[in-house]
């Protein structure tokens, strides 16, 4: 009998979190794994008692099913099938495996980090065949699935008003009265998916700048992990407040077995699984500058490298760290200063890149909203993305977040500090990669005129690809025979 509100392939931690979630939100919820003991184990783990209680009473609501054809004839329709599985081949696979069994107007949800490419492919081939593809970003890690992610849908515009209602209702809540979803509809396509990829660049570019305050902060500064707890706590407590800052605080009071902290024991290279990259690959693919996060992943590559950094570092030399002898208040609001304009930097590009993927691709994306998707739930949650969200409802079309009023007079007041920041990185022989990259952009973006006039000259003597003048109309090509010209 037809029944379930909503159905879900993939019980992983994230599938099985957003299905206690919906069922917690008083959705009926059909559940099928390939394995099928998993889901027996599951749907037999429901009945029993939780330490605080998040899956009580949801036993009723959730039913597991050994076969595809079962479960697809469980759900009411149009019938409204999640998947949570790898992305990549497993999702292709059991697509093929439901295009079997759907009939048209089915709506199938893809929760995974797809490449929105991938995405783009689903949604056309599941349109021809009268299904409704929706890709749909789903950030929060196990604890958001559970409690409230951040849900960025996109695919097929049919789809979305048979799926919002689950998905706002299971979304993080943001707003006085915390009745804010956050979860609206993103665009056409792989949209939700593209601006999923761009909250994982963003999330590596706060990472790794988070990481080189706290690099600076212990090496120039020599404080200590519980120093550094005390440095972050007043952070969390201001413009920078954020999920991310507030983790970071927790991490330097975690103790291993012995005592010590456990921070210093973990080894430093770093993983990635691939989100960041694309967005980089993309940008320079659309040929936007987003530097601060292709930065950041090459921070990670480099980190990776650490056979390599151990051989180098018993050969190469830098200069000495000299005991700090300045003022260490005023160097650590310095810190603070450079790390929050270095931020905004980094969003300025990220939305830099959300709108020439819009045009690129012709999706109608609403910055504002993208702001309040992210303002709650997902891992780059803040405070900061309110003001971007004030920022693009004052102006919808604004070029660059640095252009707002309220970012650029912020970005004035932080800028010297932010120059005193990474000046004494630079000599102190610390790698800044990200806080160097913002400041370069920062300073590139302002310059009315960069030195590609020389490039362009250069370009044009070696292989005469002709170049603009000042003092001729844009599209007018000129060229100079350089050689015959030249005095030397
Ligand atoms: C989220 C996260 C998540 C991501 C992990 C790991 O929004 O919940 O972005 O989707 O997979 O953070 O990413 P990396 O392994 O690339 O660091």
């Amino acid at each position: 009998m037809s029944q379930h509100d909503i159905g879900l392939i993939g019980l992983a931690v994230m599938g099985q979190n957003l299905v206690i979630n919906m069922a917690n939100h008083g959705f009926s919820v059909g559940v099928y794994n390939r394995t099928t003991a998993t889901t027996d184990d599951f749907v037999g783990g429901l009945k029993t008692e939780s330490a605080d209680k998040v899956w009580a009473g949801t036993a009723d609501r959730i039913k597991g099913y050994h076969t595809v054809e079962e479960f697809v004839a469980s759900l009411k329709a149009p019938r409204r099938v999640m998947i949570m599985v790898k992305a990549g081949g497993p999702v292709d696979a059991v697509i093929e495996q439901l295009k079997g069994v759907l009939s048209p107007g089915d709506i199938i949800i893809d929760g995974g980090n797809s490449y929105f490419p991938d995405t783009n492919r689903r949604h056309e081939d599941l349109k021809k065949a009268g299904l409704r593809f929706i890709g749909t970003g789903v950030s929060g890690g196990e604890e958001g699935a559970l409690k409230g992610p951040s849900i960025m849908p996109g695919g097929h515009p049919e789809a979305w008003p048979f799926v919002k209602d689950i998905f706002q209702k299971i979304s993080a809540k943001v707003g006085s009265n915390n009745d804010i979803p956050c979860c609206e509809w993103v665009g056409e396509a792989g949209a939700g998916q593209y601006v999923k990829m761009v909250h994982n660049g963003i999330e590596y570019g706060d990472m790794q700048l988070i990481c080189e305050a706290y690099f600076i902060l212990k090496n120039a500064l020599g404080l200590t992990n519980d120093e550094l707890y005390q440095v972050f706590k007043e952070w969390n407590a201001g413009e920078l407040e954020s999920y991310l800052i507030e983790i970071t605080r927790d991490i330097f009071t975690v103790k291993d077995a012995d005592g010590s902290h456990l921070v210093d024991k973990i080894l430093d290279t770093a993983q990635q699984k691939g989100t960041g990259k694309w967005m980089s690959q993309h940008a320079l693919d659309l040929g936007v500058p987003t530097t601060l996060i292709t930065e950041a992943v090459y921070a990670r590559c480099l980190s990776a490298q650490k056979d390599a950094r151990v051989r180098a570092s018993a050969v190469l030399s830098g200069p000495s760290i000299p005991a700090f002898t300045g003022d260490k208040k005023q160097f650590i609001d310095d810190v603070r200063q450079a790390l929050y304009a270095s931020k905004l930097c980094s969003y300025a590009q990220g939305y830099v890149q959300l709108d020439a993927a819009a045009k690129e691709f012709g999706w109608k994306l609403n910055n504002g909203n993208i702001a309040l998707l992210w303002r709650g739930g997902c891992i780059i949650r803040s405070r900061f993305l309110g003001d971007i969200k004030a920022a693009f409802d004052k102006n919808p079309n604004l070029e660059n977040l640095l252009l707002d009023d309220f970012f650029k007079a912020a970005v004035e007041m932080a800028q010297p500090s932010w120059r005193r920041v990474v000046s004494t990185a630079v000599q102190l022989g610390l790698p800044v990669p990200v806080f160097s990259a913002a400041l370069s952009y920062y300073d590139g973006y302002r310059c009315g005129r960069l030195p590609a006039n020389l490039l362009q000259a250069q370009r044009d003597y070696f292989g005469a690809h002709t170049y603009e003048r000042t003092d001729k109309p844009r599209g007018e090509y000129s060229h100079t025979d350089w050689i015959h010209e030249r005095k030397t």
